[in-house]
């Protein structure tokens, strides 16, 4: 008998406890005001059913007018749009938002290293990678970028007179070469035969696209039905392309390193790091990693150099100043490296066009992140657990609130100190901040330095495409429509 009444007694609590939380659920949701992003049927059916350029356009233009808080419903799943400052660093500093909602990390869809993975697993990895992209420890990559861009600009002399061509793919070879390398296995992608790298270049991008349209189609979030259809069957062959290096960059780093690894008790690079048994990875965990290296290292930072170079080749001007700069601080022989760190710290006006470039065209639009407890934000609204967040990078770097009227021009000079004091520095996300902000931003910028001066003391830049017809694509990444196009001519010095 009471036995019979401790179990009601149970079961009742646990019941009344569900109905309690979503009750509160529902209520705080329905505080928030809404968003005009219809996420309804109708809204998921027109974007699914659009190509990626009108997709974007509807969602990017579906974010118009919100400067606060937004909700929307996708299905039964609570969005909520963050796109003040002031908001984003309560999300970004906050523990309680430091997950990610689990359409992000799909099991054997993504692979589950410090990007994607849970957030003991994410909090394990990051803990031992952190050391080892600080500026001191990837002062060692700096030879290695410098000659792989020197590789680039060799390859690129082809092109020279002969109009405009997509610069994307040369970077993306570029940045998979130099990423490899970087974990010790030395492979010469950038000469390789295209096709293998030009198929593992594609079955990234197709894998990284098909996880995007999963996302809208919330009725393929479940393993057991999304197994059964002809996307998963595709996403399963891209990703063996994409991946194609992985095994193999484990494979020769053990041979290399066989033994001495157990020996080494201060792991000199990331890769040894993670393969040392000081951190007791499984192979799995290990081979995680490395594909989430793989995928977080090639696209943003190609697609980055391809904007940057391309937003040159339409403001000359600018381009006149970033020339001026460089043969000032580095001079103007192309063949001499360029790998000295305090003249590289040195380029000031180059790193305020890159952060032009990061804001105007930041490579992931937008960012998720998913509610653990309740968290509060700066207007008052209350936000529960289990809502996801979406946090619109494209549209708050292009805010006129946040950064004046002429928000949409390429103007790097608002990145001069005097002007981007005055700018809360939570409008600028490119590698998002706080203890989830980009692991790698140091690796890429300092890449993005050495490869743009080798690149623009030896190129003049031009484009026929027009700033102001540029259009964008949905992906994980964004991207262009019309492609990177750029023509060069040699640099008269
Ligand atoms: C221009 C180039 C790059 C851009 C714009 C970029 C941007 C980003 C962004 C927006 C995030 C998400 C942060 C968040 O969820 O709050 C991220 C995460 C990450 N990025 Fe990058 N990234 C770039 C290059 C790289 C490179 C070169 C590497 C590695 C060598 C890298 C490794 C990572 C990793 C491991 C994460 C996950 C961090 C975590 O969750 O703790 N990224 N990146």
């Amino acid at each position: 008998m009471y036995i019979r009444e401790t179990l009601f007694a149970i079961i009742s609590t646990f019941i009344f406890h569900l109905i309690w939380k979503w009750k509160r659920f529902f209520y705080l949701a329905s505080k928030i005001p809404r968003s005009q992003f219809d996420f309804s049927w109708q809204g998921v059916k027109d974007v699914i059913n659009a190509d990626n350029r009108i997709a974007f356009k509807m969602i990017y233009e579906s974010f118009d007018g919100i400067d606060g808080l937004a909700k929307t419903w996708l299905g039964p799943m609570l969005f909520v749009i963050i796109s003040s400052p002031e908001d984003v660093k309560i999300v970004m500093n906050s523990r309680d938002c430091f997950d990610k909602p689990y359409f992000v990390r799909w099991p054997g869809s993504i692979p589950k290293g410090s990007l994607f993975g849970s957030l003991d697993y994410w909090h394990k990895h990051r803990k031992i990678l952190d050391p080892y992209f600080g500026q001191q420890k990837l002062k060692k990559f700096a030879t290695l970028f410098d000659e792989k861009s020197k590789i680039l600009t060799g390859n690129v002399a082809q092109k020279l007179n002969q109009g405009d061509f997509d610069i994307f793919h040369y970077m993306t070879a570029l940045t998979l070469e130099i990423i490899l390398n970087a974990m010790e296995l030395d492979v010469d992608i950038q000469n390789l035969e295209t096709k293998l790298r030009d198929v593992t270049i594609k079955g990234l991008e197709t894998a990284s696209k098909l996880v995007a349209i999963r996302m809208f189609k919330f009725w393929l979030h479940p393993d057991f039905i999304y197994k059964r259809t002809k996307m998963y069957i595709d996403e399963t062959k891209a990703k063996s392309y994409a991946y194609t290096y992985a095994e193999d960059v484990i494979d020769n780093i053990r041979k290399k390193l066989n033994d001495d690894i157990d020996e080494e008790d201060k792991p000199t690079t990331f890769m040894r790091a993670l393969m040392s048994p000081k951190f007791n990875l499984s192979e799995s965990e290990i081979s995680d990693e490395i594909k989430t290296l793989l995928v977080a290292a090639q696209d943003t930072t190609g697609i980055s150099m391809s904007a940057t170079l391309l937003l040159l080749a339409m403001h000359k001007d600018k381009q006149a100043k970033v020339i001026d700069e460089m043969h000032r601080v580095i001079g103007n022989n192309p063949d001499i490296p360029f790998t000295d760190f305090d003249k590289l710290n040195e380029l000031h006006y180059l790193e305020m066009v890159i952060n032009e470039a990061l804001r105007l065209m930041p490579v992931v639009p937008f960012v998720f992140r998913s509610v653990d407890s309740e968290i509060t934000s700066h207007e008052g609204y209350i936000i529960p657990p289990n809502a996801n967040l979406i946090i619109p990078i494209f549209k708050i770097q292009r805010n006129k609130t946040f950064w004046g009227e002429d928000a949409d021009k390429f103007r790097p000079e608002r990145f001069e100190k005097e002007n981007i004091k005055k700018v809360n520095s939570y409008a600028f996300l490119p590698f998002t901040r706080g203890p989830r902000m980009c692991l790698g931003w140091r690796y890429a910028m300092m890449l993005m330095k050495i490869q743009l001066c080798n690149f623009l003391v030896r190129y003049e830049v031009d484009t026929s495409l027009k700033y102001e017809e540029l259009e964008f694509e949905l992906n994980v990444t964004l991207n262009i429509c019309q492609g990177f196009k750029i023509s060069i001519k040699e640099r008269n010095i």
